[in-house]
């Protein structure tokens, strides 16, 4: 299937999911779940949701298996842009093409409706249907790898590393820890999540794990390379800011030859984890590459 059918395709399941999981609500709690969606449905990519679908068809899995744990991980992630916006942390007034969360409804709800979003993925989660279908043990490593992924050994941690690295010249080993954790945890969690719950085999999930670590290490000098090369228009975030701020990213560190180098190598080497696979993993194989050459 062409790439680009299979990402439309999936983007519409997951939104309908994300709709059933987080509804319009009235009455007092309007405005803060007016917040959350806000954000949610600003327009992201969906790419952590989909590549947790695809892992799971790469064992053999449906969407079926994953869809609340999938929408979760776009729930957690878009809290982690919510907080990352903030004037405490990059301070960015665009995101997803729209006035950040904290530009529209103040600091105060934009720091909920990232702990509402945060929390509320854990409550997606403890879906009957899930847990009946993935057994008890499934279930338990899953909530382990998701919350490991964005908690103090992951994301957060990541992002706490990023901040208190601003401005400082860094060993290259550190920001290569930075990028692992701050990004590239929830992509790995993301499809470490799938080949469990697509019932996928110690092996399999092993070498979709070192995959996940690949693409999320390359998603994030991709991110590095479209701050500087890319277009506000396409990303729908400000671009320049990174050097503005004094962030350690692969071009600052290497140079942006050396940086487009590395993420090729890097390409190359999620793909080479999933060798083993059979046709299933195509569009694995396929998210690589994308996520090396993507524009936005
Ligand atoms: C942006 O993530 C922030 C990073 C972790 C690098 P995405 O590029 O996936 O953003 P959306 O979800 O499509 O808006
Ligand atoms: C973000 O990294 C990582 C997160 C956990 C949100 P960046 O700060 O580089 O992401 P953008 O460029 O603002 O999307
Ligand atoms: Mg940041
Ligand atoms: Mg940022
Ligand atoms: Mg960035």
């Amino acid at each position: 299937m062409d790439l680009k059918e299979y990402l439309n395709e999936k983007r519409i399941i997951v939104d309908e999911a994300l709709n059933r999981f987080l509804p319009v609500t009235i009455g007092p709690a309007h405005e803060l779940y007016n917040a959350m969606r806000y954000s949610l449905f600003a327009g992201g990519k969906r790419i952590r949701p989909i590549l947790c679908i695809a892992s799971a068809e790469a064992v053999g899995g449906t969407s079926d298996d994953v869809m609340p744990v999938a929408c979760a991980f776009e729930m957690i992630h878009t809290y982690s842009l919510i907080h990352d916006d903030l004037p405490a942390m990059d301070d960015d007034e665009l995101r997803r093409g729209k006035p950040t969360n904290h530009m529209v409804y103040g600091e105060a709800i934009a720091i909920l409706a990232g702990d509402g979003l945060l929390t509320e993925a854990f409550r997606v989660m403890a879906s009957p249907e899930l847990i009946t279908r993935a057994g008890a043990k499934r279930f338990r490593r899953v909530l382990e790898v998701v919350a490991s992924a964005a908690g103090a050994g992951g994301m957060v941690l990541g992002q706490a590393l990023d901040i208190r690295a601003e401005g400082k010249k860094i060993e290259t080993s550190h920001m290569k820890i930075i990028h692992e954790h701050k990004t590239g945890a929830l992509l790995r969690a993301s499809v470490a999540a799938g080949a469990i719950l697509g019932r996928g085999t110690d092996e399999q999930i092993d070498q979709i794990d070192k995959y996940g670590k690949y693409i999320g290490l390359a998603f994030q000098i991709s991110d590095d390379i479209l701050d500087i090369e890319g277009s506000t228009e396409e990303l729908g975030k400000q671009t320049g800011v990174d050097a503005e701020r004094g962030k350690n990213t692969y071009p600052s560190n290497y140079g942006m030859e050396n940086a487009k180098t590395m993420l090729k190598e890097i390409t190359a080497n999620a793909v080479e984890a999933i060798s083993g696979f059979d046709t299933k993993a195509d569009i694995l194989r396929q998210i690589a590459f994308y996520i090396m050459e993507r524009k936005k």
